[in-house]
């Protein structure tokens, strides 16, 4: 079983740093979230947590990002499950979920192996309802062509000739040769730090500044403006901390991984150079009027299937799957507005999406390389004691 640091989608992790609590989960109550957040690596949920019975191996650092996984794969948010405090057993909904969970774990045990193939998601597909009845037909021409190339190889495996209109495959470009046209058109001006204005919105948050400083590879320092005062948090190497109106926090080291490869990836200007290695051009396909060169890969933190345009060589779209504990998610980032910054092609619209959100990231202002104080991304001085929470 693959136990892997989730990539979280970038937007959704601005929206947690902008949340005021913990960076792994806004929406549970103080003490679930202190229980996580302040867990030392390592440690698991079953001795984190005070009610957790079936997933007691799940790592507590995960376990948010699980939660979030599982209520995505439902459609709900997580009070459909969850009355206060979180760990009381009150709901109807909880009690079936933790059924459901044993149930899962038992077929993934009995038929494959225990390898997670079987999630919440293959059944309920977003919603509280799974349906045993297949859906009529309804497929977008993309998924007729797929269809078409799935029968043909079955029939060729039958021995039995291909329906007419199945000639050869197009030629396709080697992955080498799209990342050579990548490199290219982003550019190969140095990249050492940035400060950076945007905007967040979401479909369930509302719309917010930021302001990010980063010394690359693992200095940040992201500033939140909010009605109660500024958010902040800064990484300095492996630590980092999050500091609000009300005081002061350590990251779990987990998070502090999870920040350093939002950040410096997602606004790094050559994305997924570490596609490249494994990657194979599995085909092209059309979205609106454009055509884009897919190259999939097996990475570090899972698969990523990576969209760039064939006429400008960018890259379009960054879709990734990985695996939290056992349960399989997946995110989603459109990169759109390609604009110059000292000789770098930055997109200035990013649009990232999970099974729990969809949030949009707009630059309004980018300036690489300037001169920045080293002491921005020292650890903040302690909270004084009275305000100190726990
Ligand atoms: C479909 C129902 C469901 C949804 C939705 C759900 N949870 Fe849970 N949650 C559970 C179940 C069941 C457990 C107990 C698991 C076990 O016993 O192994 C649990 C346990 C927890 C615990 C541990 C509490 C304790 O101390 O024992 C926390 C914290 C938690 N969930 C947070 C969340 C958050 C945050 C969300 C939303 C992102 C969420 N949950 C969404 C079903 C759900
Ligand atoms: C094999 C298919 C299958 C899998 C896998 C599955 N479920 Fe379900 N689940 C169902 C069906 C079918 C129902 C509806 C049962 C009914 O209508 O009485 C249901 C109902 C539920 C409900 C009650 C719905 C409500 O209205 O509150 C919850 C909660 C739930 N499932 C959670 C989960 C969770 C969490 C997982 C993953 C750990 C999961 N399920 C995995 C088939 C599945």
């Amino acid at each position: 079983m693959k136990k892997e640091v989730v990539v979280l989608a970038l937007g959704i992790f601005i929206a947690h740093v902008a949340a005021a609590q913990s960076s792994a989960a806004p929406a549970a109550p103080k003490p679930a979230t202190q229980a996580s957040s302040a867990a030392p690596a390592g440690k698991t949920a079953g001795e984190v947590m005070k009610n957790v019975q079936v997933l007691k191996d799940v790592p507590a650092s995960q376990w948010n990002g699980v939660m979030a996984v599982i209520a995505g794969s439902l459609g709900v948010s997580c009070e459909h499950c969850h009355a206060q405090p979180y760990d009381s057993d009150t709901k109807k909904a909880k009690q079936t979920a933790r059924s459901m969970m044993k149930m899962v774990r038992e077929i993934n045990a009995n038929n494959f192996g225990g390898r997670a193939e079987v999630t919440c998601n293959t059944c309920h597909r977003g919603s509280l309802q799974p349906k045993a009845v297949p859906a009529l037909w309804s497929k977008t021409l993309d998924e007729v062509a797929a269809f078409k190339k799935q029968q043909q190889s079955d029939l060729a495996a039958n021995g039995q000739t291909s329906p007419p209109g199945g000639g050869p495959a197009p030629s396709l470009p080697s992955a080498d040769r799209v990342f050579a046209a990548y490199r290219q058109a982003v550019g190969s001006s140095p990249w050492k730090s940035t400060h950076i204005t945007a905007t967040t919105a979401g479909d369930l948050q509302p719309s917010r500044t930021i302001d990010i400083d980063m010394v690359v590879p693992d200095k940040f320092l992201v500033r939140v403006p909010t009605p109660a005062g500024e958010n902040r948090v800064i990484t300095n190497g492996d630590r980092g901390w999050a500091i609000t109106p009300q005081g002061r926090r350590d990251l779990a080291s987990g998070d502090v991984e999870n920040l350093r490869k939002n950040f410096a990836d997602q606004f790094q200007p050559l994305k997924h150079a570490e596609a490249e290695a494994t990657g194979k051009v599995t085909g092209t396909e059309k979205i609106g009027d454009r055509t884009y060169t897919v190259v999939e890969a097996h990475v570090s933190t899972g698969l990523v299937r990576l969209y760039f345009d064939t006429q400008s060589g960018l890259l379009y779209r960054a879709y990734s799957e990985n695996s939290l504990a056992d349960f399989a998610s997946a995110g989603e980032v459109t990169f759109e507005d390609y604009r110059d910054v000292n000789g770098l092609k930055i997109p200035f619209s990013m649009t990232a999406r999970t099974p729990g959100d969809r949030v949009v990231l707009k630059i309004s202002e980018m300036q690489i390389n300037l001169a920045m104080d080293p002491a921005k991304f020292d650890p903040p001085p302690p909270p004084p004691p009275a305000s100190s929470q726990k």
